[in-house]
């Protein structure tokens, strides 16, 4: 999730420049409804906040003023109270959501300071709604960790934005803070960031198509002297990979599990990364900043739940 997914854009904002009077401001917010509206320059930055309060200040100081001469007076000459603090389109969820808690809507800037839409909390808090999963419990519908779990989604498209080797970290991090069976902690993680190695494997083989694609893809492997059994190492790895997807998510980024069960793919991810044979692949990661947005998963089907009794 980005802040693009929660974007008015500025086509559909009702905004007023510096141009415009205290007439057609006024008019303006009388015939959308709006008791806020943002501030252009001409150049089409964002300037500040003209509230509904702010224009009856301006009334109240000119008590001579009446609609015809409000014609006259430029907007400017309106003293804002308060100006909503604008975000950069790129900043963090986490950001846009501090903003929502203080103000109706938040201005968002492109990196040249362009003002290109607004968020309103009342689109935030409906996307919460309608993706909250579990609606019907209040401690889950605010659960953080409950609410990525249930966003997750399989992501197989990505944009060109790099992913920090930092946030790569973090995942790899919660990978290894997996349960592992006797916590015996066989499990290694291959960071696969370069290009060239990931379009070699996708030159050689067609699984490879989704990890050349992606910003970075990671290997889990299990070593098997420490762990021998094959099922439990199975288990080790995939506790990893679910971890590490559920990061990914919180860290607004998507991704994928590859599964890995072809040998021939097996063999040759370890050749081109020259893996010790000891070492076993379970499973890949592919992951990137999303280029396509899904729908949060919703309750469990009843019928693949039982209580005490099948
Ligand atoms: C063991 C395993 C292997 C998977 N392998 C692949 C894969 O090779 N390619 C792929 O595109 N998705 C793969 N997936 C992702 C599933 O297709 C996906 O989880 C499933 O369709 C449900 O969608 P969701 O993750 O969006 O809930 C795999 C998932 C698991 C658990």
């Amino acid at each position: 999730m980005t802040i693009f997914n929660f974007l008015i854009p500025k086509a559909k904002v009702v905004y007023v420049t510096t141009n415009h009077t205290v007439r057609q401001t006024l008019e303006r917010m009388q015939a959308h409804g709006y008791t806020a509206i943002p501030l252009l320059n001409d150049a089409g930055t964002y300037a500040g906040t003209i509230t509904e309060g702010d224009l009856l200040w301006f009334f109240k100081e000119n008590t001579n003023l009446d609609i015809k001469k409000a014609e006259e007076y430029l907007i400017t000459k309106v003293m804002r109270s308060r100006n909503n603090e604008a975000v950069n389109v790129s900043a963090n969820l986490d950001m846009l959501m501090d903003l929502s808690l203080r103000q109706n809507f938040t201005p968002v800037l492109d990196d040249r300071h362009m003002f290109i839409g607004i968020v309103t909390r009342r689109d935030i808090l409906t996307f919460y709604q309608q993706h909250a999963s579990i609606s019907d419990n209040e401690e889950t519908f605010f659960n953080p960790t409950i609410n990525k779990i249930m966003a997750r989604r399989s992501i197989r498209k990505y944009t060109n934005e790099e992913v920090t080797y930092e946030d790569i970290e973090t995942i790899v991090d919660a990978g290894h803070a997996a349960p592992t069976a006797v916590n015996r902690k066989p499990v290694h993680i291959l960071i696969l960031q370069e290009q060239d190695k990931r379009n070699e494997l996708y030159s050689r083989h067609r699984r490879g198509q989704l990890i050349s694609e992606a910003g970075v893809a990671l290997a889990v492997y299990g070593d098997t002297t420490i762990e021998e059994s094959d099922f439990l190492l199975n288990n080790d790895c995939s506790a990893a990979i679910q971890n590490m997807l559920i990061a990914i998510e919180a860290l607004g980024l998507g991704g994928v599990w590859i599964g890995c069960k072809d040998e021939e793919w097996r063999n040759l991810v370890s050749e081109v990364y020259e893996v010790p044979k000891k070492y076993k692949l379970y499973g890949m990661i592919a992951f990137g900043h999303p280029n396509e947005v899904k729908e949060a998963h919703q309750n469990a089907d009843p019928n693949k739940v039982h209580l005490n009794k099948w």
